[in-house]
């Protein structure tokens, strides 16, 4: 928990000036996911829901909806949705939400014409560590499988280049991130407003325009390398991440119908079920295992329902990672109340699965032709892993 500069307690202050949440953990509950605010709640602001942005020339890279005393909120972050009746062919109905995400209380004006937001929730974050030691050349080599395959699945690798060198993307929901250490740097920069060795403006996401911002005190400290958030405290948080256990999904599932309609329907052409990590010996608990994310932890073309306007590295508006979907199982019992996909608005699994376009719009549509019985042996299935 941090709290605004200056305080007494060095460690824990340089909070914003402005900022979304005072903590990792306000967002990712017990490493859980977050969900979008519901629009029949007066004020509801949702757990960790963002809009970012694509460099407003005053609001920066997403819209802070918090700030320290004195200092001008950005923004509350909102979503409207309209209703959409999908029908099976087996005359099933199913409702879909089609958010629009929308700022209420601009506090710095009105965002540039050329502006675009994308709302995201936090995804879940456990098993971590595990996805952070498959090795980097087995996600291309499975990249490279999918392109020399036939059919429509050819997922692709996000390269993003950090610190000049050319990285592998795999965390963050269009896998802009090539470690963890670099998602939670940003995420002190822009969800929290702390410096890091990655990220080293105190004054997180704020622009040259926002003047009040950046006059602020801040927290940066001599005894911290100059800055708020030192490396030996974002090398903690990553200990905490990376021994996050996924789960009860460290099993190959034993129900051996629902793998096969899995792998039928074509859903395991991208939600691989199995990987095996390096070897890494100082991680005992991490090396040299199998594990079962359900991803191949590439970008896909989910066609243009899911698709935004925000690229990010090599992923364009339609482009999403394959979202690991291990961790549901704690959640089983809430289908029908969760919050999937990038914005959560998926209340449960067969929603998110309706939403899946482009090279998933064939899987989608054997779903849609299962008989009944067996959608939800294969959503039993899913909520299993
Ligand atoms: C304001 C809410 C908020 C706060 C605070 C926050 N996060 Fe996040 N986190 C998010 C959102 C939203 C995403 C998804 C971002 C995206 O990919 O667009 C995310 C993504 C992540 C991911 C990637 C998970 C994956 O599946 O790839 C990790 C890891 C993570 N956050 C760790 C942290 C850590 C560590 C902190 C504290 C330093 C933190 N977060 C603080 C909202 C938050
Ligand atoms: C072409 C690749 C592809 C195929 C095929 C595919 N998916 Fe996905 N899936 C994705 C991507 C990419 C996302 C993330 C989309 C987003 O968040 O906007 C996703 C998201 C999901 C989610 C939401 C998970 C969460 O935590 O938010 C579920 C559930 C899911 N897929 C299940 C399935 C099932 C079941 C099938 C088979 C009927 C399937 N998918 C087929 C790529 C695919």
């Amino acid at each position: 928990m941090w709290v605004a500069a200056p305080t007494a307690t060095q460690a824990a202050d340089g909070l914003g000036p402005l900022y979304n949440a005072r903590s990792c953990a306000t967002c990712h509950p017990r490493g859980a996911g977050g969900r979008p605010p519901d629009p029949a709640v007066e004020g509801d602001q949702g757990v960790g829901y963002a809009i970012k942005l694509n460099d407003d020339p005053v609001y920066g890279r997403q819209i802070q909806s918090n700030a320290v005393l004195r200092q001008v909120i950005e923004g509350r972050p909102r979503v409207t949705y309209r209703e959409e009746e999908i029908r099976f062919p087996d005359g099933a109905i199913v409702r879909l939400r089609r958010p629009t995400p929308v700022v209420t209380d601009l506090g710095y004006g009105p965002l540039a014409e050329a502006t675009v937001m994308s709302a995201r929730v936090p995804p879940r974050v456990h098993g971590m560590g595990l996805l952070d030691r498959i090795p980097a050349g087995e996600i291309e080599a499975e990249a490279a499988r999918q392109a020399a395959a036939a059919g429509p699945v050819a997922g692709r690798v996000n390269r993003v280049t950090v610190a000049g060198k050319p990285e592998v993307g795999r965390f963050g929901w269009k896998a802009m991130h090539p470690t963890l250490d670099h998602q939670d740097a940003e995420a002190f920069s822009l969800d929290i407003g702390m410096s890091t060795p990655a990220f080293r403006d105190p004054w997180g996401d704020c622009t040259p325009v926002q003047t009040a911002c950046r006059a602020a005190p801040h927290g940066d400290s001599k005894q911290f390398e100059g800055l708020e958030i030192p490396s030996t405290v974002i090398g903690l948080i990553d200990g905490y991440l990376r021994d996050l256990p996924p789960d009860g999904s460290l099993e190959a599932s034993k129900d051996k119908a629902g793998i096969a309609l899995f792998i039928d329907t074509g859903c395991a052409a991208c939600h691989r079920p199995s990987w095996r990590t390096a070897v890494a010996p100082a991680h005992p608990s991490l090396s040299d295992r199998d594990i079962f994310p359900h991803s191949d932890m590439l970008l896909h073309d989910l066609g243009p329902g899911l698709a935004d306007a925000l690229p990010m590295g090599e992923a364009r508006g339609q482009d999403w990672r394959t979202t690991p979907l291990w961790g549901l199982n704690r959640l089983a019992a809430k289908d029908g109340q969760l919050s999937l996909l990038h914005d959560g608005r998926a209340r449960s699994v067969t929603e998110a699965i309706l939403w899946h376009g482009g090279e998933a719009e064939e899987a989608k549509g054997r779903f849609m032709n299962l008989p009944a019985e067996a959608r939800k042996r294969l959503v039993r299935y899913v909520l299993g892993l």
